[in-house]
């Protein structure tokens, strides 16, 4: 790796909110738009943080904690705990290491790893990165549909090949959205960070006047039918915030869904995942494992989306701020931080286990009546 000499982590970032301030002042106007914006007024994107915020935990005191741990099982596999890095595009915009130190800060802290169709760096060359301490921890790979399927059908089996455990279909960006704060920095990728993985003829994703080529590669329910019947991977869908669609995954034969509004980067406005997610594990029980994210900045996010009923979470931006701060040791810190949290926020709330988190744990602000 070509690791420029940087200055160490400054001691006084204690949490993820501390990363963010740092990062700001790592990156420039360009990346910033990028990489912290989001969809027009931006209200998606503070709806997210403020649904878990008011959450409240009710925490039961002098139980057992013996034997404690913050493992999981997912798709057959078992996790060290249920926080994975969400796919991002274009991360060698925030360090040269990019994806690359991701997957390294990833496999060191046992996180679960979802690499972006626009990855800026070789999906092999990450994969091979990506080295996990038993029980490997998982390793997909998400997919837009291509306009030309064949491009499709070759990134799905470059990612077979590669080792990935599973594609992640995002379906909620059938176009990039309303980005105000792009269009004002007047956004433009700096020269040599692209979609290594898309064709050279493709710009890929990057969506700016690309409306007509992007709406050609919508996804609909049959590509997922399709998708299911091509792969011998598992697939998950990325992006479902109605009830209604996550029974249609289900019918289907879909392995998991992803409650996700993108961080609040596709449609402004729409629900925040926090309220979302509980609605959803109503309408689909435990037949079909959800995840979840946007907004999970603290211990007690994870806690609170686990009792709500997701059994991992995926943590986008605050990976870019790590990134940005110091690469893979950057990564790995802000990894490391909210592990921690949960660890301790489970001791504080009496939960020795993620398994069967309590309902009760959950109460909310001025809706008592309408707890789950
Ligand atoms: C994203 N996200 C995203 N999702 C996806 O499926 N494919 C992608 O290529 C990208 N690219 C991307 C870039 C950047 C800079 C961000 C911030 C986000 C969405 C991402 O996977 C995730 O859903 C959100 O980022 C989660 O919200 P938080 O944690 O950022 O609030
Ligand atoms: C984004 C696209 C790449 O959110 O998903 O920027």
């Amino acid at each position: 790796m070509n690791t420029p000499r940087s200055k160490p982590l400054p001691g006084n970032l204690v949490n993820l909110a501390d990363h963010e301030a740092h990062a700001r002042r790592r990156l420039d106007d360009n990346a910033w738009a990028y990489f912290n914006g989001a969809a027009a007024d931006g209200l998606t994107l503070r709806a997210n943080r403020t649904a878990w915020d008011e959450l409240t935990l009710v925490p039961r005191v002098l139980g057992t904690m013996a034997g404690g741990h913050t493992g999981i099982e997912l798709l057959g596999h078992q996790l060290h705990h249920p926080v994975m890095v969400a796919p991002m595009a274009y991360q060698r915009m925030a360090h040269p290491d990019g994806e690359i130190a991701t997957a390294l800060a990833a496999g060191a802290q046992g996180a679960g790893l979802v690499v972006s169709t626009q990855a800026s760096a070789r999906l092999e060359d990450i994969a091979r990165a990506f080295v996990t301490l038993p029980p490997a921890s998982p390793l997909w790979f998400q997919l837009y549909l291509q306009p030309d399927r064949e491009v499709t059908l070759s990134l799905v089996t470059r990612a077979e090949a590669a080792g990935f455990n599973a594609l992640v279909l995002t379906v909620d960006a059938p176009v990039t959205g309303v980005r105000d704060a792009e269009r004002r920095a007047a956004f433009r990728l700096p020269t040599g960070i692209t979609a290594v993985n898309l064709p050279s003829s493709r710009p890929g994703r990057d969506g700016h006047g690309l409306a007509g080529g992007l709406a050609q590669s919508t996804a609909t329910w049959a590509d997922v039918e399709w998708l299911i019947s091509t792969s011998r991977l598992p697939v998950i869908l990325k992006g479902l915030l109605h009830p209604l669609d996550a029974k249609l995954a289900l019918s289907l034969g879909v392995s998991a869904v992803i409650v996700s509004n993108h961080g609040g980067r596709t449609l402004d406005t729409a629900i925040a995942t926090a309220t979302a997610l509980p609605r959803i594990a109503d309408a689909v029980g435990d037949s079909l494992p959800l995840l979840v994210d946007g907004g999970i900045r603290r211990g007690t996010d994870v806690l609170k989306a686990l009792a709500l009923g997701a059994r991992a979470v995926l943590v986008g931006r605050p990976i870019i701020w790590g990134l940005a701060n110091a690469g893979a040791v950057g990564v790995a810190h802000v990894l490391r931080l909210l592990i921690d949290e949960l660890e301790m926020a489970m001791v504080l709330c009496g939960e020795p286990s993620l398994a069967k988190l309590r309902p009760d744990l959950i109460d909310r602000i001025g809706t008592s009546n309408r707890s789950r």
